[in-house]
């Protein structure tokens, strides 16, 4: 990758671009394309992407773009864009202004494997813009950002996500059950990528879910590292989907163990 910095550039411009249009239908009504029990899929998300996707790719016409929504581009291409187009849709379906766009660069390796190499996260409600290049620091409109330095569960605030399936429901609740009386605060905020740069902000200590995805994560898991935080996934049977706990990684081994024991005994 010889511009990392007009990637990020590129990737920031997209993400203002499409939470200016979130602020523009926040109070239209809308259009669900497709929902299931734990779900929903508007026509904005589709519009998000799309409008993501010409940003991104008129500038690098030569890159893939793995969204939400879809692909685009060259998928055979040694660059990807992993796009969340509008994460937390639920909340914004419901009015709450808790919502934003993810936007990661991927660089394929050899092997066929690939390393996230720029992450941009927008919430267009609060204006808070969080970038990172790996091997650079994170940044919160600007501004460097670290992790917490909480090294005790009882005074952590941990976020949890409950993802779209039954199974991922099922093997949350007992980690739920177990941490809500351990730490101070359990917060279930509703958009992973917001929780990982809360993270990443020191404003959370933990956030873990399980049955998430890829564009839910690869932006905020690079800015949560490049915050000093530890990044920990692993990939789940069921294509494509990840178990995560990401922390200000002094508390990353105690949650492991809270979860694996409460997990064992449910
Ligand atoms: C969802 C949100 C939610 C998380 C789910 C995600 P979406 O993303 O990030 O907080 O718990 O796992 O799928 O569908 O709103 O883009």
């Amino acid at each position: 990758m010889n511009s990392p910095l007009r990637a990020l550039r590129c990737a920031a411009a997209a993400a203002r671009a499409a939470g200016r249009l979130m602020l523009r239908q926040r109070a239209a009504p809308k259009k669900i394309n497709r929902q299931s029990r734990h779900d929903i899929k508007l026509e904005l998300d589709v519009r998000c992407q799309k409008l993501i996707e010409k940003t991104l790719l008129r500038s690098f016409p030569q890159s893939a773009v793995l969204g939400e929504e879809g692909l685009a581009g060259r998928q055979d291409a040694p660059l990807r864009w992993v796009v969340d187009p509008i994460d937390g849709t639920v909340n914004f379906t419901y009015g709450v202004p808790h919502a934003c766009v993810s936007i990661a660069l991927q660089e394929r390796m050899a092997g066929g494997e690939f390393a996230t190499v720029a992450g941009v996260v927008y919430d267009p409600f609060c204006g808070e813009l969080w970038t990172a290049l790996r091997g650079g620091p994170a940044r919160l409109n600007g501004r460097v950002i670290h992790v917490s330095r909480r090294k005790n569960l009882a005074e952590a605030i941990v976020s949890i996500g409950f993802a779209k399936s039954r199974a991922s429901l099922e093997e949350n609740l007992p980690v739920f059950n177990a941490l809500v009386r351990r730490v101070r605060k359990i917060r279930m905020m509703g958009a992973a990528a917001l929780a990982l740069t809360y993270v990443a902000s020191g404003r959370f200590d933990a956030y873990v879910e399980s049955g998430i995805s890829l564009w839910d994560i690869a932006a905020g898991g690079l800015i949560l590292e490049c915050a000093g935080g530890e990044f920990w996934r692993q990939p789940l049977p069921d294509g494509g989907k990840f178990r995560m706990i990401a922390s200000n990684g002094l508390l990353r081994a105690k949650l492991e163990r809270v979860a694996r024991a409460a997990r064992k005994t449910s």
